[in-house]
């Protein structure tokens, strides 16, 4: 089902090497390079600030660096020089992977960025020969469903009152989505 080229997208002329210079559509990263690269120990607190600035439930600073001693876990970052601009993780449980996260820092949204991230947990995710990908996504959360069904995922189910409310959301359904590799 993967169609690489017809779902690379107008933000993804990714090099070899994984750069891309062309993520340009409001200037803010114009003549910029942003590059993926695997999680590490030094990320974690620049993450967790995304984390904390996007979500009213983020993981704790704890929480992000166990996944460095997870197994399972395979996180990448989006940075511009030494700056990260966004993140993504996916737990690869038994053949498949179920991506636990994705953000882009707000003052870089609508360049890109998250586009470059999903297209390498794809591209992990067929590297190591998994059936699919799945994900849970709040029903209010448009931005995030319209980058996966750039994708190819598809909705699959629903999960009632998956989410616990917050200070600032109501409890809410989750759609499961997946994105079937083989
Ligand atoms: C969802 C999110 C990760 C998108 O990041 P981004 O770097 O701005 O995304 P991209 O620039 O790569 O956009 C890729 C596609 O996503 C969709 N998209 C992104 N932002 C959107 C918006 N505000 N409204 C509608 N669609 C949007 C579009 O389909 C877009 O493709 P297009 O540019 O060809 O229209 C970002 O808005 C974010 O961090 N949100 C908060 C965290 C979150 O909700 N994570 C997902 C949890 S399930």
């Amino acid at each position: 089902m993967f169609d690489k080229k017809s779902e690379s997208g107008e933000n993804s002329k990714n090099g070899e090497n994984g750069e891309n210079g062309n993520n340009n559509k409001n200037g803010i990263i114009q003549c910029e390079t942003i590059k993926i690269t695997k999680m590490t120990p030094e990320h974690i607190p620049q993450i967790h600030a995304i984390e904390t600035a996007v979500f009213d439930d983020p993981w704790s600073l704890a929480a992000l660096a166990g996944e460095l001693n997870n197994p399972h876990a395979m996180y990448i970052v989006a940075e511009k020089s030494a700056e990260i601009v966004g993140y993504a993780g996916m737990w690869h449980v038994v053949n498949e992977g179920q991506i636990i996260n994705i953000a882009t820092a707000p003052q870089y949204r609508k360049n890109g960025v998250a586009s470059l991230l999903l297209e390498h947990l794809i591209q992990l995710a067929t590297c190591h020969e998994m059936m699919g990908l799945t994900l849970e996504v709040r029903l209010s959360n448009i931005p995030a469903q319209k980058l996966y069904q750039k994708y190819g995922f598809q909705q699959e189910g629903i999960r009632k009152n998956y989410y616990a409310a917050t200070k600032t959301t109501p409890r809410e359904d989750a759609i499961i989505m997946w994105k079937y590799l083989i």
